[in-house]
């Protein structure tokens, strides 16, 4: 506020741009450029800069942000995300600049690259790839699958689906585009659509020996490994917007590790994905027939006992729910102590079990949306 009043005392904000898209990018352009010298101290000076960006913006309709710019709004993007537990961790947050990319087939060979590197053994690194931006009024590169690493869904005749029931629709859309599909399993690993503005998405296999997954296990159930349930170490969201600045990203996929109810908690217990609680409960010989045993309850803990105990058997960072929740309230105090607000949307914070016995559950949020940040894009298949 203080520097926008500076910037029309001297006189530069009167001068007209030639679009009304070009005003709406300079305002958010200078939104983010006073955070960004209010909190992190850059060079070149807050009001030279501004009038590069408002240059470059007349010219040619859009402005290429500088590495740092790139970097410190990527990372806000995250702090300022509604719905992520896991902020506390948003100084963390390695940056991969490859803007300059320009073909699918690169792109493709930076995502494996992203994947290995985030994976990194086990030890997981947060971390963000991001692509060139969109120009304004036009497409911007996507990459079809909400999540680097998804499992197929095939829809049988009898309506049951073998896979993620979450992903049927993805895999009717690749089939289309001349997927063969896999074994047509329940853990196929789906490939990689890319899609370039004005191109037709192009496909890609995962090299299999990128892919980190673990086998589940229980810590005192023998017959638990049985069952063949697995999952993936790591989760990286492919198909959100990074907004920076008045700069949209529609290709920066970006990831965390994994809090343990993501997985045993809904992924693999929802009854629309998995649904494994009914087959947990019978090898546990429950009483299924009433609600009120609370069979689905009891099976539930012990589903994400084995994922929790399985990672870490095979060293994979993942977080349980009620540390998370600790940590974020930590998180919270940091933010007013930095003399920041901190927005969040309550029905995505507190877990999806036991929540009650979480703090988050007993704090009320204002969820807003401030930018910069990450937003839904439309799936590009219904476009
Ligand atoms: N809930 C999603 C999944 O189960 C992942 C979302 C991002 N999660 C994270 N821990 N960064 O795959």
């Amino acid at each position: 506020m203080q520097f926008q009043r500076r910037f029309e005392a001297e006189g530069h904000a009167g001068r007209p741009l030639p679009s009304k898209v070009s005003q709406e990018i300079l305002i958010e352009a200078q939104h983010y450029l006073s955070i960004l010298h209010q909190e992190h101290g850059v060079s070149p000076g807050y009001l030279q800069r501004l009038e590069e960006m408002r240059t470059e913006l007349e010219h040619s309709g859009t402005y290429w942000q500088t590495e740092e710019e790139l970097s410190y709004g990527a990372m806000i993007a995250w702090r300022n995300n509604t719905r992520c537990i896991g902020r506390l961790n948003w100084q963390t947050l390695q940056v991969r600049d490859m803007r300059h990319l320009s073909t699918a087939q690169d792109i493709f060979i930076e995502i494996v690259e992203h994947i290995r590197l985030a994976t990194n053994g086990g030890k997981i690194r947060s971390m963000i790839t991001i692509f060139a931006p969109q120009h304004p009024g036009y497409p911007g590169i996507r990459i079809w699958n909400p999540q680097f690493i998804r499992y197929a869904g095939y829809r049988q005749a009898d309506g049951t689906v073998i896979g993620d029931p979450l992903h049927t629709e993805l895999t009717e859309a690749v089939r289309q585009l001349g997927w063969q599909g896999a074994q047509g399993g329940p853990f196929d690993l789906l490939p990689i659509i890319i899609q370039m503005p004005g191109h037709s998405p192009e496909l890609f296999e995962l090299p299999r020996d990128c892919v980190l997954e673990v086998a589940l296990s229980h810590p005192e159930f023998s017959w638990f490994a049985e069952l063949g349930v697995k999952w993936h170490a790591l989760p990286v969201i492919s198909n959100m917007r990074l907004e920076i600045g008045g700069i949209s990203y529609t290709a920066a996929p970006f990831n965390g590790w994994y809090m343990g109810t993501e997985i045993g908690a809904r992924n693999l217990g929802d009854v629309n994905r998995y649904n494994l609680l009914p087959l947990i409960a019978k090898a546990m010989e429950l009483d299924t027939r009433s609600d009120r045993t609370l069979w689905k309850d009891r099976a539930l803990v012990e589903l994400n006992r084995a994922v929790l105990h399985s990672f870490a058997l095979a060293g994979i960072t993942i977080i349980d729910h009620h540390t998370a929740a600790r940590q974020f309230v930590h998180h919270e105090k940091h933010e007013r102590q930095a003399g920041r607000a901190l927005y969040a949307d309550w029905g995505w914070i507190v877990p999806p079990m036991s929540g009650s016995t979480t703090p988050v559950f007993h704090i009320p949020y204002e969820n807003r949306q401030i930018t910069p940040n990450f937003f839904y894009q439309d799936d590009p298949w219904l476009e």
